[in-house]
């Protein structure tokens, strides 16, 4: 088991990743390149922490403890310092990327591992840019990383087994189950669930099905949580657009062309529950 993270990009995904691993008995060091991101990124694991106490979920004795193990910086030798493993979970941008894990690469020793927290680039791509790429590989963590259970690791052309293997004991450790997955774009999961939110956009635009039917239908038919529609209001259709997007222009599959329904809905901004509308009406 590793002693100490580097997580880099105090974001939604970064402090996430960084909460569970210091709820886990890990020391983090996060890193983000301005002050009010990686502050931004502290308070909101404060606040989840603060709600927990408040709840009696965990004890003041632990809570400052989990909070002792916890540091930000917008320095990156200092946040990669003695780290045994860096988690990357900086915006979706291979150059971006690229970038970071050659910087990385020259800071930590060789057998220190390096994950992306990448949902859609190729992991291959990334570790190309670094001298050791048989200790880079993908950690796919979903949202929100506290609650989700899921991680998909995946390896790109060069990872060492061991590397993958000693990751997922690292996922384990964290309170989450791993599954392996291969450097294709959409990993295991994204290429799925995108496939569900086209159908269900597209029984739409045809007129097959009403949102309300297919939400009931795949939940009452199929037991899902939730269904595919009200998870597109909330993740935002404009996103679940340029996931298709994407998923279509890596892989020419046409069953990822995305539905032309989605850009009528962008241009009359129904983008989900952040502006009120969606394929449903929030406004009530
Ligand atoms: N949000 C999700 O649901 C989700 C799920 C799975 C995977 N991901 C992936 O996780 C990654 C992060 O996504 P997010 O939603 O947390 O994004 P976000 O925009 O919330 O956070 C990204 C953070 O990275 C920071 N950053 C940019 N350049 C940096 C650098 N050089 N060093 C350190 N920090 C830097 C930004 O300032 C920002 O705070 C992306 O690759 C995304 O595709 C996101």
């Amino acid at each position: 088991m590793i002693k100490k993270l580097c997580v880099i990009g105090a974001g939604t995904m970064g402090a996430g990743i960084a909460q569970v691993a210091v709820e886990k008995g890990v020391e983090v060091t996060m890193r983000d390149v301005e002050d009010r991101f990686v502050e931004k990124g502290l308070s909101t694991i404060r606040n989840f922490l603060g709600k927990k106490l408040e709840k009696g979920k965990v004890t003041k004795e632990d809570h400052d403890a989990i909070l002792g193990r916890l540091r930000g910086t917008t320095s990156l030798e200092e946040a990669a310092a003695g780290a045994d493993m860096v988690i990357e979970a900086v915006i979706e941008d291979t150059a971006l990327k690229q970038k970071v894990f050659a910087e990385l690469d020259g800071l930590c020793a060789p057998s220190v591992i390096l994950a992306s927290n990448t949902s859609t680039l190729s992991i291959t791509k990334i570790a190309s840019v670094t001298k050791h790429p048989e200790r880079v590989l993908g950690t796919h963590f979903f949202s929100p990383v506290p609650v989700m259970r899921l991680v998909e690791v995946i390896s790109g052309e060069k990872t060492d087994a061991k590397i993958v293997a000693a990751t997922i004991e690292v996922m384990g450790a964290f309170g989450k189950t791993a599954i392996k997955a291969k450097d294709v774009p959409g990993f295991i999961v994204n290429r799925f669930l995108c496939l569900l939110y086209n159908e269900a956009a597209d029984q739409i635009y045809k007129g097959y099905a009403t949102a309300q039917d297919i939400d009931l239908g795949l939940k009452l038919g199929s037991n899902h949580p939730m269904g595919p529609v009200e998870i597109m209001d909330m993740a935002g259709v404009d996103v679940v657009n340029n996931a298709l997007k994407a998923l279509f222009e890596m892989t020419g599959e046409e069953r990822y062309r995305p539905s032309p329904l989605f850009e009528q809905m962008i241009g009359e901004n129904r983008l989900g529950r952040k502006t009120g509308r969606g394929f449903y009406d929030y406004a009530k």
